[in-house]
């Protein structure tokens, strides 16, 4: 194993993760690393299961709360969620295992904008943090360290934690050594002051993290690597999605309500909001730029060719190829890339001054612009809200990218009501299908409706989206955002029922 480790007084805390494991108690709140799948520590969560285990085994209830930047990998939530050992959860997660455990009612899930978490620690409002478990990639002889592929909310476990873990992991690019910028300088109301980054690559911080070395009660060497997904590659439906996408963009620079270099762009989590940006690159725009939660393989490869020139997020989510892309050319994209903390990267403040163009997936939309991004049938949680709340309300536009129909068809994305809402009517700006597009900026609720059916909606289920606004708008007491509650809420019901929205009949 290379030697990462270069602080004396950690190198005499080295243990195995089971010795570690042992360090955690039940009932406590442990704030681990880990963000979209990079990250997340990969030794002491999975001796904690075991350990979990064995104490249920003995009849003995073993259980934490468990607090992360983003969702992580089956060593930690899926281990974790499997030996029960998760009592509360928070912010995204997108496990299978944990998932179909919160939808049994059997963990407690707080879906939370991921800019807001760390402030909500700060503020108290979550408790103490007796642990925090963080993947690093080195330590610094002076004791600093190096971050790994995410940062996350590892700023503030590290800095509210009681006692400390830290997972050194020697599988991570040692050429990460420079790509993140940790800010020092935010404060609790009423003694903050203004963020001072105006371009999305300013470093306005230091590149490593701090602890204070007297918490560190363990420290764990690991070679493993991120859990590596795979996206779908680019399908007709997103190539359609993202040919409009462009075009929209294009006619939105003609008119001059946007600069030739675009604004800083955000783009979801997702594929489709992956595929969007492979389609980003065919429009021959150059000279970009990002300030977002992710890169994906997709804002990879336009960094890659040239047309976004600098990306700022708070993780790298590649797949197994955009991992090793990332590997051979790390000193290039460190020149462009900048890795920060999540409550920086998805901060309101700066959201807003640079005028970010939001693009992210949903689940669906309503007819009046409202957005889902995180039920099936309005109680079941597909992953959680992410960020796309902290750009959809603060960006400069607002877009959301979605098939119009889901599963094979049988389930229109448009519908007449959402089942849940994630983002109003008020944060949404823009929605496309591989249909069209629905500008829905500067539009009262009826004529959102109508180009929302017009353009977005599928053949299939645009005659009943039609029929129910028709008569919703005869029959509606209220005439501004007409509706007939038990039908718009039977549509969904249906879903329940049949699996399918196809007319009935
Ligand atoms: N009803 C039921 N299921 C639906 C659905 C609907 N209306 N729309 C989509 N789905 C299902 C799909 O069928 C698919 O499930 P499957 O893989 O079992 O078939 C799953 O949701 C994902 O859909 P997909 O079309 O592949 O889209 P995606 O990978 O782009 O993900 C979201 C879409 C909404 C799940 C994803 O964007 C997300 O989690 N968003 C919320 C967080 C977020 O926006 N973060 C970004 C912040 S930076």
């Amino acid at each position: 194993m290379d030697r990462r480790i270069h602080y004396a007084p950690f190198a005499e805390k080295i243990m195995s993760p089971q010795l570690a494991a042992a360090l955690i108690q039940p009932g406590m709140t442990v704030g681990m690393s880990g963000f979209t799948g990079s990250a997340y520590p990969k030794a002491v969560p999975l001796a904690l299961a075991e350990r979990i285990e064995a104490a249920q085994a003995r009849g003995d209830k073993f259980a934490l709360r468990v607090l992360t930047g983003a969702s992580t990998a089956p060593e930690l939530d899926g281990a974790l969620a499997k030996a029960g050992g998760i009592d509360f959860r928070l912010p995204y997660q997108s496990d299978p295992e944990l998932r179909a455990r919160i939808n049994r009612g059997e963990i407690d899930y707080m879906d939370i904008h991921l800019g807001q978490v760390a402030q909500y620690t700060w503020f108290g409002f979550l408790g103490k943090i007796d642990m925090a478990v963080v993947e690093v990639s080195a330590i610094l002889p002076d004791g600093r360290l190096v971050p790994s592929t995410s940062v996350g909310n590892n700023k503030t476990w590290l800095d509210l934690a009681d006692k400390v873990i830290l997972e050194v992991n020697s599988a991570q690019p040692q050429g990460l050594d420079g790509m993140h910028d940790i800010y020092y300088g935010t404060a609790l109301p009423p003694n903050r002051r203004p963020i001072p980054l105006v371009n999305p690559g300013d470093k306005i911080g230091e590149p490593y993290l701090q602890v204070d070395p007297a918490k560190v009660v363990a420290v764990v060497e690991t070679r493993a690597p991120d859990r590596l997904g795979r996206f779908a590659p680019p399908d007709e439906s997103s190539r359609m999605i993202a040919g409009h996408l462009v075009a929209f963009l294009q006619h939105e620079i003609k008119v001059g309500r946007l600069p030739a270099q675009l604004l800083p762009l955000q783009s979801g989590v997702g594929n489709i909001a992956n595929a969007v940006l492979y389609g980003l690159r065919d429009g021959g725009f150059q000279g970009l730029s990002a300030f977002t939660e992710v890169i994906q393989d997709g804002m990879l490869e336009l960094i890659r060719s040239g047309t976004i020139d600098t990306a700022s997020a708070t993780a790298l989510s590649l797949s197994p190829e955009g991992v090793e892309e990332f590997g051979r050319n790390i000193d290039f994209y460190r020149e462009r890339i900048v890795l920060r903390p999540q409550e920086i990267s998805n901060h309101a403040e700066l959201v807003r001054r640079l005028g970010c163009i939001a693009v992210n997936g949903l689940v669906e939309a309503d007819l009046y612009g409202n957005v889902n991004s995180t039920h099936v049938a309005g109680s079941s949680i597909i992953n959680g809200i992410g960020g796309s709340g902290d750009f959809a309300r603060n960006g400069f536009l607002s877009c959301f990218v979605t098939p119009s129909t889901a599963k094979g068809g049988a389930i229109s994305c448009i519908v007449p009501m959402v089942s849940h809402v994630d983002h109003t009517e008020h944060d949404v700006s823009v929605i496309v299908t591989e249909q069209g597009l629905a500008d829905l900026r500067g539009l009262s609720p009826k004529q959102r409706a109508r180009a929302m059916i017009a353009n977005c909606a599928h053949p299939d289920y645009r005659p009943q989206l039609e029929d129910y606004f028709d008569r919703a708008c005869r029959d509606s007491k209220g005439k501004h955002t007409p509706h007939l509650l038990a039908e718009a809420l039977s549509w969904h019901q249906r879903l329940l029922d049949e699996g399918s929205m196809k007319p009935l009949g």
